[in-house]
């Protein structure tokens, strides 16, 4: 399907038009960024390792039942997917203790976390996507009640597919950040699914995987990326 006008720019995606108003492309470029886009730089082929990732992910997650926006892969850095609202909200799942948690609650980075926890943020760079409950979500309106349930439920049925894709794969998925939206009346899983917005390590040596290598300037960002990508059989 033929890309018409941007309607969108966001950090590492765009999103155009198409002749159908129920079907948008996500072209997926090679920017990356991390702290709320303070940190942006060009990572070539990180458009491509992405956008085919995200396409096998999706398509597992489908497989296991989970409704998502994906339709198909269109060409090396774009696929067409469904034109949802999306629901300002991000929901992360965490398997073992890393970032965020660990400034917040001054946990040790590496602990296993049992059961896993599960956070909102709100979707909002210049407030720097603050944590929130779903008190916050009722009363400003950012989803409705079954909304949120519904979120909830599909965060950890994603946890139960991808732990075990990943640990079958040598990998432990220690943490990651969903986004939905609404089409037609059912929430569906949105965004991305790509170790820009997750923690993977190795398994045996803890080595990170993710766009951790990024945020701290570790180096071999794509090379870890593309690790993963063939470890778990995405077709690059
Ligand atoms: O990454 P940071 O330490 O700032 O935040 P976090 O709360 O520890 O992030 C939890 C997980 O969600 C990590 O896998 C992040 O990569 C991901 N995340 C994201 O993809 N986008 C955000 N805006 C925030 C977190």
């Amino acid at each position: 399907m033929e890309k018409l006008q941007q309607l969108y720019a966001g950090k590492a995606k765009s999103v155009y038009a198409t002749a159908n108003p129920d079907y948008v492309v996500l072209s997926f470029r090679d920017d990356t960024s991390a702290f709320d886009g303070e940190k942006v730089e060009q990572l070539s082929r990180k458009g491509e390792v992405n956008n085919k990732f995200n396409a096998f992910i999706m398509q597992k997650l489908a497989e296991a039942g989970i409704p998502t926006h994906f339709e198909k892969l269109l060409n090396p850095t774009e696929s067409l997917v469904k034109h949802m609202q999306m629901i300002p909200v991000e929901c992360v799942v965490r398997n073992v203790a890393s970032g965020s948690l660990v400034r917040r609650l001054g946990v040790e980075d590496g602990m296993n976390l049992t059961p896993p926890v599960f956070e909102f943020f709100l979707k909002n760079d210049s407030l720097h996507d603050p944590m929130i409950n779903e008190y916050h979500i009722a009363t400003f309106g950012w989803a409705t009640e079954q909304q949120v349930q519904r979120m909830k439920a599909l965060t950890f049925e994603v946890n139960q597919v991808l732990k075990q894709l990943f640990s079958d794969a040598g990998m432990i998925l220690v943490d990651y950040k969903l986004e939905f939206g609404v089409f037609k009346g059912e929430v569906c899983l949105g965004d991305e699914f790509s170790p820009d917005g997750c923690r993977l390590w190795d398994a045996e040596t803890r080595k990170k995987l993710d766009k951790d290598r990024f945020r701290q300037g570790l180096g071999g960002v794509i090379e870890a990326y593309e690790e993963v990508a063939t470890r778990i059989g995405v077709p690059l």
